[in-house]
């Protein structure tokens, strides 16, 4: 974390679990156990149809609420699609975009994420944008430059002034899920690689400003370790986040 220039930000995402009443229930638990909270922002990113119940619940506190997903059309004839205007009028604040789960099963490409991570801005929220290499593309020695890729072409036709709303995750795929975390080390090492692309895209102060992210197997154990790298400006957290006791120690140990 680096607080003096960007945003510690600790999100969960809690894929496609929970209904609502188990939403409205985990909500109220995780309102109970997260004190004051000065250092960090706290987003629940939560299934679509669960958005309205997790937006009455967190109402009357400063936890915010995400989607998973979004398409970047704002209207039209895409049977099964949720837009940006319609998550915006139920009052969510960020939106997943790109996460390797919609990459691997719905084939979403760079180029969709693009699409995406430009409407969500247009629609004044903040996309958390997920990057992250195969296990393969690790061994093979090739992890930067697939995140390099990734990063710049999510970011493709970006004005300069919406880089301090985007947040990037870095989320190697072999981490997700797995209960394999990457090593603060490696995990900071990625994080500095990614400020130093938005750098040469945006320029310095540009970059500084943007909050980096790490997931995958973030728990309530490795999560003041991880959070303690200068680039690691907070976590997206899968698995831990469905215990309400165990996010509710994520976000302490971010608000140290
Ligand atoms: P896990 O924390 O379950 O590894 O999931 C990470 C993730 O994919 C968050 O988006």
């Amino acid at each position: 974390m680096n607080r003096k220039y960007r945003k510690t930000v600790i999100a969960a995402n809690w894929k496609m679990n929970k209904d609502a009443d188990e939403t409205k229930a985990c909500a109220e638990e995780i309102k109970s156990l997260v004190g004051r909270v000065r250092w960090c922002d706290i987003v629940v990113c939560v299934p679509s149809v669960d958005i309205a119940a997790a937006v009455k619940a967190f109402r009357d506190c400063r936890i915010s609420v995400g989607a998973q997903n979004v398409f970047y059309e704002p209207s039209g004839a895409y049977t099964g699609e949720v837009s940006v205007p319609m998550l915006k009028s139920l009052g969510v604040k960020y939106v997943i975009v790109g996460h390797s789960e919609r990459r691997k099963y719905f084939g979403e490409t760079d180029e969709d994420v693009s699409k995406k991570v430009r409407a969500v801005l247009e629609g004044g929220m903040s996309p958390i944008v997920c990057v992250g290499e195969e296990l393969a593309q690790r061994q093979a020695g090739v992890e930067q430059e697939i995140v390099a890729a990734q990063v710049k072409l999510a970011l493709q036709g970006v004005e300069p002034a919406n880089l301090r709303r985007v947040i990037i995750a870095y989320e190697p795929i072999w981490a997700i899920g797995t209960g394999l975390t990457a090593t603060p080390e490696e995990a900071n090492r990625m994080g500095e690689h990614i400020r130093t692309v938005i750098r040469k895209m945006y320029g310095a102060r540009v970059a500084r400003s943007v909050t980096i992210q790490y997931g995958g197997s973030m728990n309530e154990n490795n999560a003041a370790e991880l959070l303690a790298q200068p680039d690691v400006d907070g976590g997206l957290i899968g698995g831990a986040s469905l215990d309400a006791k165990k996010f509710a120690a994520i976000v302490e140990a971010a608000n140290q």
